[in-house]
């Protein structure tokens, strides 16, 4: 398999067509894992994996599935959405991981490697995260990811019928050069 970058155990590529089966069973089968705290229509069916496909222009919105380097299966999924050029040179970064690989350290690994690819490639500056207060395993990840936490958003999104309040986080290239903060 080829990979835009890959880790010890972990390798990330953009998400595509032929991914249509393998990326609505785990959605379905996570389906009440990832309600309070995704966004948007849940993909669990082939019509909403073709719309979710269609978003990704390459421009200002890239999706990418983390996958197991041993067997290929994929283990989550990062967006990186809103992409701003010129003097921002920004992007809003999104993702989950799934009930049953969850919590074995591979988001920690995909995200490391996605910041590296998001500075060294796609020359962004900086990726931003939104996170609601309660989502403890995501505060963790994003922390442990080097990214710092910036302020607070009230009714910040729409997110499992209701406007959800947000923390904000960040890291620029700066934070993610060796010795950086
Ligand atoms: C948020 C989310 C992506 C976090 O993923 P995660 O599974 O905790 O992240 P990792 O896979 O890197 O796992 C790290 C955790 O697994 C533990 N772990 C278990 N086995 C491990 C191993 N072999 N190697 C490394 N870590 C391991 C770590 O100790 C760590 O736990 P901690 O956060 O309590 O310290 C995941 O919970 C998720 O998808 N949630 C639903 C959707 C969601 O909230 N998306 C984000 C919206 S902002």
């Amino acid at each position: 398999m080829t990979y835009l970058v890959r880790g010890p155990r972990v390798g990330i590529r953009h998400l595509a067509l032929p991914d249509r089966a393998e990326f609505v069973a785990l959605n379905r089968e996570s389906a009440d894992f990832l309600a309070p705290w995704m966004p948007g229509r849940p993909i669990t069916t082939p019509e909403a994996f073709d719309a979710y496909v269609a978003r990704f222009d390459g421009r200002a919105h890239e999706g990418f599935v983390i996958c197991r380097r041993d067997t290929g299966a994929i283990v989550g999924r990062a967006n990186i959405n809103n992409i701003v050029r010129g003097t921002h040179q920004a992007g809003t970064l999104g993702y989950c991981a799934y009930a049953a690989t969850a919590r074995r350290g591979y988001m920690t690994e995909g995200l490391r490697l996605l910041v590296r690819y998001a500075f060294d490639e796609l020359e962004l500056h900086r990726l931003e995260a939104n996170i609601q207060p309660g989502n403890t395993p995501s505060l963790n990840l994003i922390k442990r990811v080097g990214f710092q936490r910036e302020g607070y958003s009230s009714n910040f999104q729409f997110i499992n019928g209701a406007w959800r309040d947000h923390e904000r986080w960040a890291i620029t290239v700066e934070m993610a050069e060796p010795g950086g903060a």
